[in-house]
Formats: structure tokens, C-alpha cells, sequence
């Protein structure tokens, strides 16, 4: 985002607040999205993934209100929520909409610290919503830490990070893993975080805009059934699970068995389950060579990892779909291309592809005409950047 454009969203963002709710000027709060470089659906299964905060998310501008009201807007989507605090409940409800995951938050909050009453809301960002890179974790990191500021409770990111983790598992229902969250709440800019999400541990381990670059290419497919089909896998990897503990042996985590655990229990398990089993297990072995190549600046190895990984996730754990196998496919025959992948959850939405820096100015051009030729729809294209974690604005 160009800082011109940049300067306009705040100005909005400001203008859209102060028109609203009137008052003193509110604070600004901005958390970042996520790609994911490799580790595929590997986070609710005790293993690691290598996600990086870029350098696009949500901004919010925030104030706390005397009255016992949370009141919720946003630049980018018509719905407006004004909720009594003692209305909010414990799940979100169809009509809080997109409010959901703010709400979520705000619910995390109030179970952990005492809030003051109220608070007014206002969204906007820079990330294409619903569409792979995390704007969900965005706003609810944002809100998260908008809360610790107004608040003054000074909590650190990784109880920033939870709550807004128990705002999506808890309060919206998705029974995602912790990455998105802890992406966005610990980015920091130039670097990649290598979390293990059984801990959660982590480290932050450098990333050379110089040596690559990372471009979105967002297939506009909406993710049809990002909910059901997700929370459909995080139960099939349970019941693997729970059939590797009784055939094989008693480890805590899917991702932490071997191949050879999974073949040897292939008589126990259907062709389904078997094949999920091998995603997980396989994946963490992609993981791993990643991390090796990028500790070692080898973009090339990396950018294998990133083409195996999409193919095990398309094949065996089959979150993919033709938009994403085009694309991915048209960025690979490209000059200058190190790899590519869907990112986030799958079933539609962006798939990501490393670049030698350069190459941004064919590729997109490149794969459009080839995913417009199949699809009669023009990709939308991004090149990001390493980013920082959540910010307030001065
Ligand atoms: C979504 C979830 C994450 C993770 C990814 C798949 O983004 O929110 O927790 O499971 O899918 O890797």
C-alpha cells in the first residue's frame, strides 16, 4: 500500500468515526494479516508452521463510551451493530455478521480483566476479506489490542494472541489452530515465525526481501465451505488420531507420528482417514526442509516445499480447487518463479508464489492470461512484505 494510500484509509477511518460518534478523536490500532510459507492445516494438529505477518491488515479506530453499549462499524461492510454489553452472550448471532469477531473479543476481554462499560468501533483495512491471509485474525487481533490499550490491562502478545483465539474457537466457532492469531500478534517485520504449536514456542527467523519476494494471487473464487469443510478436517484428524493411539502407539499429537506409524495402522483406518493421516505426517517433513532452506537463504529448496506442500494438500487433504491448481500451476512455468502454494485455509480464496525479486513485473501478467483464458476472471495480484505486529498509530 502506498503511503498516499495509507493516508486516505486513516483519514476515513477518522472522518467515519468522528461522523458516527461524535468526540475527541479516537486511537488508531492496525494488526497485520498472514500467508502461511509452508505447513498446511498442521497448527490444530500439535505441529509447526512457518506463517509471516506482511505488511497489510486491518486498522481500528477505538474509544471507550460511558454507556453500556458496544458499537461497531466498518469502512468496507454496510451492516452497523449496536449491542447492549449485557446482550452480548457467549456465542456470536447471525445478525452481529462481520461484528462477530470483534464481539468474540471483547467477550475474551471481559472473562479475563474487569471492563470498563462501553466502547466504539470503527474497521477498515487494506486486506482482501475472507480470502486466505487472515483478516479475521486481523480484526481480532486489532480489537484485541485496542481493548489492552483503552484498558490499560498491558497484557503481553501471547495473551493477546489467545484471546483472540478464544474469540474465533469460542465465541464465532471455527475450531481453527492458534497460527493466525499468533502470526498476526508476534509479526515482526523482515522475519517469519517458526511456531510450534504444541508449546506454542516460537522464533522468528529472517526472511531476505532482496533474495524473494512474495506475491498473492487472489483467484476472487469465494471459499466455499471454508467452515464446514474445515471443521469436517480438524474432526477427521481427531478420529485418526484417536486410531494411531489404539493401533500403533500413544503419542499426544497427529503431526508428531511418522509415515511408518500411519502405513502401519493401514489396515485400521479407511482410505480417507489414511490419506488425511498422510498430509499431517508428510507436511512436517516438508516444514522441516523449508526451515532448513530458509536458514540457509535457499529459495529454491524453499519454494520446493511450497509446490509439495500444495500438492498433498490438493491431493491427499483435498482443500484445494481448480482455481487454486490453475494458478499455482501457471506461476510455476513461470521465469523466475521458486514456488507456490494455496495459502490459509484452502477451499478457494489467494494462493501465494515466491519470486525472484524482479520477476513481479511478468508474472502476474503471465499467470492472468492463462487463469483468464480457463476461468474468464481476472486475478487480483500483491506483492507483500514481511510486516510488523499490531501497532498503535501516533
Ligand atoms: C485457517 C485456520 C488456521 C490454519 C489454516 C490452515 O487459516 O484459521 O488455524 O489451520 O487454516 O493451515
Amino acid at each position: 500500500m502506498t503511503g498516499s494510500a495509507r493516508t486516505r484509509l486513516l483519514d476515513d477511518l477518522s472522518a467515519r468515526f468522528l461522523r458516527e460518534f461524535g468526540g475527541p478523536a479516537p486511537r488508531v490500532f492496525f494488526a497485520p494479516g498472514r500467508i502461511n510459507l509452508v505447513g498446511a492445516h498442521l497448527d490444530y494438529n500439535g505441529g509447526d508452521v512457518l506463517p509471516m505477518a506482511v505488511d497489510q491488515g486491518v486498522f481500528v479506530a477505538a474509544r471507550l463510551s460511558p454507556r453500556p453499549q458496544l458499537r461497531l462499524r466498518s469502512l468496507d461492510q454496510e451492516l452497523a451493530v449496536d449491542v447492549e454489553v449485557a446482550q452480548v452472550g457467549n456465542r456470536t448471532q447471525p445478525a452481529f455478521g462481520w461484528a462477530g469477531y470483534p464481539l468474540g473479543v471483547w467477550h475474551s476481554f471481559r472473562d479475563k480483566c474487569a471492563l470498563a462499560a462501553g466502547v466504539d468501533l470503527v474497521f477498515g483495512g487494506n486486506l482482501p476479506m475472507a480470502s486466505g491471509l487472515s483478516s479475521s485474525a486481523a480484526i481480532e487481533v486489532a480489537t484485541a489490542l485496542a481493548l489492552d490499550a483503552l484498558h490499560d490491562t498491558r497484557l503481553d502478545r501471547q495473551t493477546l494472541a489467545l484471546l483472540a483465539h478464544r474469540a474465533e474457537t469460542g465465541f464465532v466457532g471455527l475450531r481453527c489452530g492458534i497460527m493466525d492469531q499468533f502470526a498476526s500478534a508476534l509479526g515482526k517485520a523482515g522475519h517469519v515465525l517458526l511456531l510450534h504449536c504444541a508449546g506454542p514456542r516460537w522464533e522468528h527467523v529472517p526472511f531476505d526481501p532482496l533474495a524473494c519476494e512474495v506475491l498473492v494471487m487472489d483467484t476472487r473464487r469465494p471459499r466455499h465451505l471454508a467452515r464446514t469443510g474445515f471443521n469436517e478436517r480438524v474432526a477427521q484428524c481427531a478420529t485418526v488420531h484417536e486410531l494411531l493411539r489404539t493401533h500403533v502407539r500413544d503419542l499426544p499429537h497427529l503431526a508428531l507420528y511418522t509415515l511408518a506409524d500411519v502405513e502401519a495402522a493401514k489396515g485400521a483406518i479407511d482410505e480417507l482417514l489414511f490419506r488425511r493421516a498422510r498430509h499431517v505426517v508428510t507436511e512436517m517433513v516438508r516444514l522441516a526442509s523449508g526451515v532448513a532452506a530458509l536458514r540457509r537463504h535457499d529459495y529454491q529448496a524453499l519454494g520446493q516445499a511450497l509446490n509439495d506442500s500444495h500438492s498433498s494438500t490438493a491431493g491427499d487433504y483435498q482443500v484445494s480447487c481448480a482455481e487454486l491448481d490453475v494458478i499455482t500451476d501457471a506461476a510455476r512455468a513461470c521465469d523466475g518463479v521458486f514456488g507456490a502454494r494455496l495459502t490459509g485455509a484452502g477451499f478457494g480464496g489467494c494462493a501465494i508464489a515466491l519470486l525472484r525479486p524482479g520477476a513481479g513485473a511478468t508474472v502476474p501478467l503471465q499467470v492472468a492470461a492463462v487463469f483468464q483464458r480457463r476461468f474468464g476472471v481476472a486475478p487480483v495480484f500483491d506483492l507483500l512484505r514481511a510486516g510488523t505486529g499490531p501497532i498503535e498509530l501516533r
